[in-house]
């Protein structure tokens, strides 16, 4: 059954905190990103584990080989359950990611999932930087392809691709999707969006929800029925 992951995309540790206090028992993931780690650092990401959450590590690594497996055996020492790397940084970064995320786990442990970014959400067609290049849900399914074969759990990607990554990579390659609107949302910088529904009729195992949860008048509840429309499906 898909799950629901809640970005707490925040600038500090007493509103992610505060955020995760009121999520706690009704979204059993939460997902640290850019923002709030580059603020808060791996304290942060140590307190939300001990609240027995899963947590997904989304810092999306990008660099040479041997940087990023170093990333990666921190992460997972760090204890995460998830973590993500872009897939352009190709076959031998990718491998070297793996290779850190088994080295850092703690005996024990289950080693993090790790899932490449294909194309991110945000990016509709025409705004890719690359000169000839294809459409981005094109790009993303090439992307899958690639991650697959370099041997990692599953990708990032919109609900619009996950049903085509996995018809071409299997039911068993991970397809987590950002780019989540509810149908009464209005518009931002996403632009790959679907509805919760949506993304699970497609095949999408896991859902980032960030903005219509956190940002709602009602987080707890709008958690809630986001899963509910899920199970509906
Ligand atoms: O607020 P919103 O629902 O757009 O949040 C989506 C979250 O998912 C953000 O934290 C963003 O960084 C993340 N994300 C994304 N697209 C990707 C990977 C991660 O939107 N390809």
């Amino acid at each position: 059954m898909a799950e629901l992951v809640v970005a707490l995309d925040f600038p500090d540790a007493g509103r992610a905190l505060g955020m995760a206090r009121t999520l706690a028992g009704a979204a059993p993931w939460i997902k640290v990103g850019l923002e709030l780690f580059t603020a808060e650092g791996p304290a942060l990401v140590r307190e939300l584990k001990a609240m027995d959450f899963k947590l997904f590590l989304d810092l999306k690594f990008m660099d040479i080989p041997n940087t990023v497996q170093g990333a990666a055996r921190s992460a997972a020492r760090l204890g995460v359950d998830m973590v993500n790397i872009h897939a352009l940084g190709g076959e031998r970064m990718a491998r070297a990611a793996m290779a850190g995320c088994v080295e850092g786990t703690p005996e024990g442990r289950e080693r993090p999932l790790l899932l490449a970014v294909t194309i991110l959400t945000s990016m509709a067609a025409g705004e890719l930087p690359v000169p000839g290049a294809p459409g981005p849900s094109e790009m993303a399914l090439d992307l899958a392809g690639k991650a697959k074969q370099y041997g990692l759990d599953g990708v990032v990607c919109s609900g619009l691709e996950v049903a085509a990554v996995k018809a071409s990579c299997g039911a068993g390659f991970i397809g987590l999707t950002p780019g989540i609107r509810p149908a009464s949302s209005g518009g931002d910088d996403q632009r790959r969006v679907v509805t919760p529904a949506q993304a699970v009729r497609n095949g999408a195992d896991y859902l980032v929800v960030g903005r219509p949860v956190i940002g709602s008048a009602s987080p707890r509840e709008a958690a809630l029925a986001i899963i509910g429309e899920m199970r509906s499906v």
